[in-house]
């Protein structure tokens, strides 16, 4: 008999070594290698959607617009891009019990309300819990077919004979492949299910989404293989203790990227948030001091949000400075620019800076916003509720320019407010909306002399 041949691969990126090892020399994870059995699987190696053996030249390439449908949730249309792309695969991220399964049950039956046939296939929950589930968010599931399985050759036997448009895998870590012998959830295993959902989706054009768990370090379980293979990788993110819910577009073939969905978690299922300013504007009407909204772009659209700093006098040496919401770095050199430009006394403060409702804001437009939340903390001077400020901050305290000021304009006025503080370089052949008082400046002492 000939001997088994196995392979032992890391499950954290997929290396792969002839012996076991403690720590893997890709990824320097401990402890990660698996012992997997090596198959001469001629399957593994087809082609997954090729069409023509021969290459053409790309001016002969005829291009027809993909074919897309709507799932009836805007926010979800958004971030796909426009809609669901026939023959597309989907990777849906997510801690667990954050609502994927939730989000996807309910794009399964508007989908098939607009006359599709939709297979759900469950390796996590009975067709009782699944039920329970649609029941409780109002579904009656005509067209949803539902399927609790594991097996990826059963799923793929009923996927011939049902041909639906949409297949829903919930979640890749419970499926797998009876021709790989390690378990479901591993690497190879991850890897040749996705191959052969590739190979199903492409193949007959059935829109696929799969589920994957989200590991503690925030990657989805499985190789980062996953990602490259799939056409779009959206992420559900939020805290569980609040009902608001983000999704995101990491990676999209068929759209822009980092555009996000908003949604509320109700008791009957997950609805979109219509104005998705108001989720990062904190309720108080009063003015105070160390707050100030800022208008920043997430994907195509302006969102306002609410900036917080506190600034209080440390007891230790050294000052602690805490950022949640914005990069660390940008808010310790803020402070520097802040102390030689503006003369600020920060050296024995502690700083916290706060970006409300849980949004990460990556971008140089909310520097401006920073240093005026942290100079009206420390100064103890409130700020006017009706300013929206956006602008970069250089190291020599200039204001610098931004981009899509119109659109951040729109946005302010449209949610009531009435003053903004922007770059000056950034004026010329901005249409300014009617009723909003913008003013120009170059530097943070020019701010703060109209803001203070
Ligand atoms: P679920 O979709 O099962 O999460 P995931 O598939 O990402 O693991 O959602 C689970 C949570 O959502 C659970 O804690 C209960 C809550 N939930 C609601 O608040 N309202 C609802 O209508 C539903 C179906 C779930
Ligand atoms: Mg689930």
């Amino acid at each position: 008999m000939a001997k088994v041949k196995s392979k032992y691969v890391c499950q954290n990126c997929g290396y792969i070594a002839p012996k076991w090892m403690g720590k893997c020399p890709e990824c320097n994870e401990w402890n990660s290698f698996v012992e997997e059995i090596l198959e001469n699987n001629p399957q593994n190696f087809k082609n997954i959607n090729v069409k023509n053996d021969k290459p053409i030249k790309l001016s002969n390439v005829s291009i027809v617009k993909e074919d897309r449908f709507t799932t009836s949730i805007f926010e979800m249309d958004l971030v796909l891009g426009g809609g669901i792309v026939k023959g597309s695969l989907v990777l849906v991220g997510g801690d667990p019990g954050i609502g994927k399964s939730t989000l996807l049950l309910q794009v399964a039956s508007n989908v098939s309300n607009n006359r599709k046939t939709v297979l759900y296939v469950s390796g996590e929950e009975s067709m009782k819990q699944i039920k329970f589930r649609a029941d409780r968010l109002g579904i009656s599931g005509e067209d949803i077919y539902i399927m609790s399985e594991n097996n990826m050759d059963v799923v793929i036997k009923n996927i011939n004979e049902i041909k639906p448009d949409v297949l829903i895998i919930d979640s890749i870590q419970t499926v797998y492949d009876p021709k790989i012998s390690s378990s479901p959830g591993s690497v190879s295993q991850v890897r040749e299910v996705t191959n052969d959902l590739m190979r199903v989706s492409k193949g007959q054009g059935v829109a696929t989404f799969i589920v994957g768990h989200v590991t503690k370090n925030g990657s989805i379980a499985g190789p980062k293989v996953l990602e490259h293979m799939v056409d779009t990788v959206l992420y559900f993110e939020g805290e569980k203790s609040n009902i608001y819910r983000i999704l995101r577009a990491v990676k999209n073939r068929f759209g822009s990227t980092n555009e996000i969905g908003l949604f509320e978690m109700m008791g009957n299922g997950l609805t979109e948030v219509k104005n998705p300013s108001k989720l990062f504007l904190s309720n108080s009407h009063k003015n105070v001091a160390g707050s100030i909204t800022v208008a920043t772009i997430e994907g195509t659209r302006a969102v306002l949000v609410e900036i917080q700093a506190l600034i209080s006098s440390s007891n230790f040496g050294t000052p602690r400075r805490m950022a949640i919401g914005v990069d660390y770095n940008k808010i310790v050199m803020i402070m520097a620019v802040l102390e030689k430009k503006v003369g600020l006394m920060l050296n024995d403060q502690d700083g916290y800076v706060n970006v409300v409702g849980g949004i990460v804001l990556n971008e140089p437009a909310v520097d401006l916003a920073i240093a005026i939340a942290i100079t009206s903390s420390f100064r103890n001077v409130e700020v006017d509720r009706s300013f929206v400020v956006f602008g970069e901050v250089g190291l020599t305290g200039e204001v610098r320019a931004i981009n899509h000021i119109q659109q951040r304009l729109n946005e302010s006025r449209k949610l009531g407010f009435s003053n903004c503080i922007v770059p000056k370089s950034n004026l010329e052949g901005v249409d300014i909306p009617k009723g909003l008082n913008v003013y120009g400046v170059s530097n943070i002492e020019e701010a703060f002399s109209i803001i203070f």
